[in-house]
């Protein structure tokens, strides 16, 4: 994806000058950047188009030495997502026709992080369902994406191809029913090897088996309402890759979600 943050929405038909940043994004591309920030070697598969666009995430990509291994749409545009202030437009472009045949045969990595939003939306679930089968390795993470998308997920499905699974309370809440966290992500962790919900700024838990874990963030304003999610997914994933307990793989994945919730429009 493509991302433009404004700070917020002008009134109806103002034109104003403010800062406006642009920047390439999206699930995949977020978790990426994190995951490189903790020292991994990190790849980015997915579908953009055969535009500037495309090559502006491409071009990112090699500049933070992460590999990118991006099919090029030839009748689709990149994704885009504007967001003003909280409220966000997005267009998924050619995310929405990324196919099986983007996917390598063998992904051989530590970790897979697979978005909601590719393995439940029409036009990519296959090429995300392929993506969890062909790991070859430890953690294979899903994050439901939205409230929407983790109310119509079929768990015990994404259970049999994944064994993390990543949700912010609203979608913990949607996708098993209970309403109080802990509840919720004892339920997801009787499916899932780790399960992990999202707090915002006030952190985030993980289950393992019987051990619940908390982590309490530090607040900060937030500058963009992008990428702290998969920023926290990629160091956890990078954390619990190197063997790290879970309290200190939730305790690297939450302190990520800060720096990338403050990182200063203008500064990525
Ligand atoms: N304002 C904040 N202050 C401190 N930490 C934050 C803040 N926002 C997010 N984080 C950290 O980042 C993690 C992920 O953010 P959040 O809970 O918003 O998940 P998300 O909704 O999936 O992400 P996003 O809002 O980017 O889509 C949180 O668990 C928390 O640790
Ligand atoms: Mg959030």
């Amino acid at each position: 994806m493509v991302d433009v943050v404004c700070a917020g929405l002008p009134p109806d038909g103002a034109r104003i000058h403010a800062d406006v940043s642009v920047r390439a994004g999206g699930s995949a591309v977020n978790a990426a950047f994190s995951a490189a920030e903790a020292g991994a070697t990190a790849t980015v598969i997915g579908r953009v188009g055969s535009d500037p666009s495309g090559n502006f995430v491409v071009a990112t990509l090699e500049e933070r030495g992460i590999e990118a291994q991006l099919a090029r749409d030839p009748d689709h545009t990149t994704g885009a997502a504007v967001a003003f202030g909280s409220s966000v437009v997005a267009h998924r472009g050619a995310n929405a026709h990324l196919s099986s045949a983007d996917i390598p045969e063998l992904l051989v990595a530590d970790a897979l992080l697979v978005s909601g939003f590719a393995l439940f939306q029409g036009g990519s679930t296959q090429a995300a369902r392929a993506a969890l089968e062909r790991l070859d390795g430890r953690w294979a993470a899903v994050d439901l994406a939205t409230p929407k998308l983790a109310r119509a997920a079929k768990l015990d499905e994404v259970a049999t191809i994944a064994n993390v699974i990543l949700a912010t309370a609203e979608e913990a809440h949607a996708a098993t029913g209970a309403a109080d966290e802990e509840e919720a992500a004892r339920i997801l962790a009787a499916r899932f090897a780790v399960a992990c919900v999202k707090l915002g700024e006030q952190g985030a838990i993980a289950v393992q088996a019987d051990n619940l874990e908390r982590a309490k963030a530090t607040p900060v304003a937030r500058s963009s309402p992008f990428g702290a999610g998969d920023a926290f997914a990629g160091a956890l994933l990078v954390a619990l890759s190197r063997g790290e307990p879970l309290s200190r793989a939730l305790e690297l994945g939450c302190e990520a979600g800060a720096r990338s919730a403050a990182a200063q429009v203008l500064g990525r």
